[in-house]
Order: structure tokens, then C-alpha cells, then sequence
């Protein structure tokens, strides 16, 4: 039986830093498995680990109807035929049934045959069924790929892919999702978009993926099947994406074609290399151009690589920084149907808002006019908007208009730059307390602030910022210098669960933890019973037992939908224990 864990390390937008661990084999996610055609290494394997790949995908219809490979394969096992030690995923053939229109194999052949030369991960066969087919057509195939993913799931002892199918109808690729969701499989590609991205259809590519995500449980990693050009991959990883494949860094490498994030170059068309990788800093345009062929081919192919690893590391360290929405912006502007794509995704309002941190490690950037779209801008105006019913009193925001004064420290308020200067209110002594309960309003929610009520705020000397926040001796809250949040004192989170009724704020975990969590330890998903479903993304949450006994506060990576699922990881970094 495999072993075979996903868990999620960090997140912005809807995208998400994972850790993938299959068979004692471990890489971060996001990542790009280069495509292996075992008839044709431009670079090897190997080369590929070396260069940062712990994860390949390979063809096994192609292994399984080639004599020779197919025996070395059933001799060797599929590592010792491609001198590969890291993860090895398998396609089935079902590609080559969307190309060519029909293969010679089994679903269960297939599949048994993933089994015996010893894949890391395999897929069973899948129906990729194009765009734009009559909706019968699409249902009809999505009924096959259903009945197939029943066979693989009764016969599988390996970790397998599903496939997400259902064309370019959102609800039958929402239904698939759902379906696949309940049977046991590791990895939900979702299937057939190569069309959509081949003709540049990315708006369409944009619909197809979100109804995906919407009906796929949500601590399964994602893999946009066939999708591997850099220019793509923050739009995909801020969707959700978490896996790619890529064949065109080779198959582009053939006919000259050279991979950037902004687009694909022609090597014809260079005069000079916009990269510094081994390859460009070596030669220039014209020195590869007059190479034999098959030598150009491998050093294209080569520099392909690099940019998909250099786009990758860029976007996950957007990630940890919290400037995803900034970079997919940028990117989106490398083509006009790219930009189409980025404003369609932003009518996603409510999947993004769900996903979305409430906090982030760098101040947010107004770069275009479609940042005031951004999940994070349009949840606080919302918030706000919340808090301006009990605290009328506003200041004029260049990116917010009008915002409740005592909100004016906290983020993103304060911490955001637009073209014109936002200046930061000082609090005055008579009015610290005054803030401490609009912030306290604007994160946890209605009628939060009054557990201030008789709260004494502690100001800065230094920079005249609120600091602690006490009451009667004993500490409520800490004001967050970073972002003007607050982290809870046992005392605070003691009194926000008696004013806030269940299930507000809390974080449920059976009794298996509590003795932990009393302890001041983290929580870890598997412990957790339930969750309020308005948790978001580095919430500051109160952690109780099945009875609502208090345990302990921290902070959660993940959305109250995503804590009542994930059995891996994280749940809750606590900060403080409740000893009982
Ligand atoms: N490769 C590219 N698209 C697909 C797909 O929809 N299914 C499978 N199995 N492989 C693919
Ligand atoms: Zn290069």
C-alpha cells in the first residue's frame, strides 16, 4: 500500500505552498513535473533531479505497447528504466485517445500494468473530452470516465490520479469534481484544457478550473493536466493549481522556440538573451543558432527548464511574501487574452474571498485599477463598511475612501501604497480603546469589540502605537505592530467565546487533543471535529473541545471549510494554552 500525504505550508490568493510526500519521497508544491518521452531523452532524468525536479510523468501507454521498454519496464521496475529516483506519475493513454481518437488498451490493463512496473502515481483512463462538444456528448463521456474511476478505485493499491472531465460545461465539471471528491483517489488533474490553452483560451480556461475547484474537496493537490508555460503558472497557482506537466520545454527546444514568463520567443527573433541561466550567460543568440541542431535542441531545452524552475520559485515566494494578486497582475499583461483571464477570475469574488489570508507579510500595492478587485480589498471595504454602523467616524483613504477611523492602523489600510499618501493617525490616550474595538469588530466579528469594554491600552512610547491591551490585571490582547491585528490573551479568548455563540470563531477538537492543545501545543488537522465556516486563512481562532470548553487561541492556515476536511498538518499554531 502507498503512502501518500499532502499538507498545505503557506498560502495567498486561492494558491497555496504544499508538501507532497509519496512513498518517502517529498517535494514542495507547487511544482512542474517535466514530461519524460522514454523513446526520446533531450535531458535525462537524472539531470532533471539535478536540476531540481523530484517529481517526473511519463507515458505508460507508450511503455506498455513498446516490446522493449515494456519488458525492461516489468524487469526494472519503472525507476531503474528511466534512472530516476524521485516520484514517477503516470499518464494512461487517455491523451493519445483525445489526439488520435482511439488506443488499444483497457482501463483495467492499464491500471495493473501502472501497478507491476511500480509507479509512484498512476491514472486510470480517463475520457478527455475537448471544448465546445454538445453537452450529450460531454455527459456522456463524463458517465464512462465515472464508471472507469469506480473500476480503478476498486482495484487500486497505488495513488492515483481522477480526472476532472466535463468540457466547458462549469456544472458537469463541478459535478465530476464533487464525484471524484468522494471516492478514494490522491490527485485530481483536471483534464482536457490543452485545447483551450493551445488556442489561448484562458477566460474559458479560468471558468473550466474554478467550477473544478469548487467541487473538489479541498486537501487534494490540483494538477492542470498539460500545462507548462511559465506565463501561465501564477494565474494557475493563484486559482489553486498546485501541479503542472510540461512537454514544451522539449518539444518547443525542437523547432527553436525559447520560453519566457512573458510569452515564448522565437530563437530566430533574439538578438540577445533576456536570462541569465547557465545556458544564456554562456552563449548568445547567435552562437546557438549556429549549432547542429540536435545540440541546440538540448541547450533550449535546457534554458526551458530553468525559467519553469525560476518562474515557480518566483511565485512561490510571492506566496510567502503575500504579493501573489501583485504578481499575477504583472503576468496578466503579457497577453491581452492573459488579461482577459485575470479580470474573469476576479468576478470569482466569493471563492477567492474564502481562500483569501487575512493577513499578509507585505503591504499591498495598488499597481492597476484592477487591484481595487482583490479579494483582500474587497473583503475590508466590506468589513468596513460593518464597522462604520458602530464607529460613524471616518478618514478619507486614497484606495479606500472613506474608513472608519479607529481601522486606520490595521491592515490593509495602513499598510497599503497607491499613488497618493495615506497619513497614519497617532491614537490619543482617550481614544486608544476606541480602536482596540473597531479592530476587534473588523476580525472576529459583530459585537466582538465589547469584549473591550473596560480595557486599558497600553501605548508605545517609542512610536505611540497601541502595545498591550489589559483589563483588570490581566492580558486580553497584543496589537499587532506588523499589521494592527490582534493575538489573543487567554483572557481575551475566554471572553470573546462566552459573548460570540458557537460555532463563532472556533476551531473543534476531539479529546485526543485537547490534553495538547491545554498544553500550549499546535493542533493538527486530524484532530479537528468542526470549524465556523467564516474562518479565514490566518485567522486568530479559538481552539474548544466538543463541549466548548476553551483549550487554547493561535492562529489557523486554513478556511473553516478546509479544517472540517484536511486530515494532514497544520490545523492551528497555538499561541497559548488553557490549562485545565
Ligand atoms: N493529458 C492532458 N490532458 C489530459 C487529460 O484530460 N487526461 C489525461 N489522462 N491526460 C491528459
Ligand atoms: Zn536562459
Amino acid at each position: 500500500m502507498t503512502e501518500f500525504r499532502f499538507e498545505v505550508r503557506a498560502r495567498d490568493a486561492a494558491g497555496r505552498i504544499g508538501k507532497l510526500e509519496v512513498n518517502g519521497k517529498k517535494i514542495e508544491t507547487p511544482a512542474i513535473m517535466p514530461v519524460i518521452n522514454p523513446k526520446q531523452l533531450i535531458v535525462s532524468p537524472k539531470e532533471l533531479k539535478e536540476m531540481g525536479f523530484g517529481m517526473i510523468i511519463t507515458n505508460s501507454y507508450i511503455i506498455y505497447k513498446d516490446e522493449k521498454l515494456r519488458e525492461t519496464a516489468l524487469e526494472k521496475g519503472i525507476h531503474g528504466l528511466l534512472d530516476y529516483d524521485g516520484i514517477i506519475e503516470v499518464d494512461s493513454g487517455s491523451f493519445q485517445l483525445m489526439r488520435y481518437g482511439g488506443i488499444e488498451v483497457t482501463n483495467r490493463e492499464i491500471i495493473e500494468f501502472q501497478h507491476k512496473i511500480g509507479v509512484d502515481i498512476g491514472t486510470f483512463l480517463d475520457i478527455p473530452t475537448i471544448p465546445d462538444v454538445p453537452r450529450e456528448k460531454a455527459r456522456e463521456d463524463l458517465k464512462i470516465t465515472l464508471e472507469r474511476a469506480k473500476e480503478a478505485e476498486e482495484i487500486k493499491s497505488i495513488a492515483m490520479n481522477a480526472a476532472v472531465q466535463g468540457s466547458t460545461y462549469p456544472d458537469l465539471r463541478t459535478y465530476a469534481a464533487e464525484k471524484l471528491s468522494e471516492m478514494d483517489f490522491e490527485i485530481h488533474p483536471i483534464g482536457a484544457v490543452v485545447p483551450l490553452m493551445e488556442s489561448y483560451r484562458y477566460r474559458d480556461l479560468v471558468d473550466v478550473v474554478i467550477a473544478s475547484k469548487k467541487g473538489l474537496r479541498p486537501d487534494r493537490p490540483v494538477h492542470l493536466f498539460g500545462a507548462g508555460h511559465p506565463m501561465i503558472f501564477a494565474l494557475a497557482v493563484a486559482m489553486g493549481i498546485d501541479l503542472f506537466d510540461s512537454a514544451s520545454y522539449a518539444l518547443y527546444a525542437k523547432d527553436g522556440r525559447y520560453l519566457t514568463p512573458e510569452g515564448t520567443k522565437s530563437l530566430s527573433e533574439l538578438e540577445y538573451f533576456p536570462c541569465s541561466c547557465p545556458v544564456c550567460s554562456r552563449y548568445t543568440p547567435r552562437e546557438l543558432r549556429e549549432m547542429p541542431k540536435e545540440e541546440r535542441a538540448r541547450l533550449l531545452a535546457l534554458h526551458n527548464l530553468w525559467v519553469i524552475r525560476e518562474e515557480l520559485n518566483r511565485v512561490k515566494q510571492a506566496i510567502k511574501e503575500g504579493t501573489l494578486w501583485e504578481l499575477v497582475d504583472e503576468r496578466s499583461r503579457a497577453h491581452p487574452k492573459m488579461f482577459a483571464a485575470y479580470k474573469r477570475l476576479l468576478e470569482y469574488g466569493e471563492y477567492l474571498e474564502e481562500n483569501e489570508p487575512i493577513t499578509k507579510n507585505s503591504a499591498l500595492f495598488k499597481v492597476s485599477e484592477e487591484s481595487t478587485r482583490w479579494p483582500i480589498v474587497k473583503r475590508a471595504k466590506m468589513r468596513a463598511e460593518r464597522v462604520k454602523s458602530k464607529f460613524p467616524e471616518t478618514v478619507s483613504h486614497p484606495i479606500f475612501g472613506e474608513v472608519p477611523k479607529y481601522l486606520a492602523l490595521t491592515f490593509p489600510f495602513a499598510q497599503s501604497e497607491g499613488e497618493e499618501d495615506f497619513t497614519i493617525p497617532r491614537p490619543a490616550k482617550s481614544d486608544a480603546k476606541l480602536y482596540i474595538k473597531a479592530i476587534a469588530e473588523y476580525q472576529f466579528g459583530e459585537s466582538a469589540g465589547e469584549a473591550f469594554e473596560d480595557a486599558f491600552v497600553e501605548l508605545s512610547r517609542k512610536t505611540g502605537m497601541p502595545r498591550q491591551i489589559k483589563a483588570r490585571g490581566k492580558h486580553l490582547a497584543t496589537f499587532r505592530a506588523d499589521d494592527g491585528l490582534l493575538t489573543l490573551g487567554i483572557e481575551g479568548a475566554r471572553r470573546l467565546k462566552e459573548l460570540l455563540p458557537y460555532p463563532r470563531m472556533r476551531v473543534v477538537v476531539n479529546a485526543d487533543a485537547e490534553p495538547f492543545a491545554r498544553k500550549g501545543k499546535s493542533v493538527f488537522a486530524k484532530f479537528v471535529v468542526d470549524a465556523d465556516e467564516n474562518i479565514r486563512p490566518y485567522d486568530e481562532v479559538l481552539v474548544v473541545n466538543e463541549k466548548d470548553d476553551l483549550l487554547a487561541t493561535g492562529v489557523t492556515l486554513l478556511n473553516g471549510r478546509e479544517l472540517r476536511v484536511f486530515r494532514y498538518g497544520l490545523a492551528v499554531k497555538v499561541r497559548r494554552g488553557v490549562e485545565g
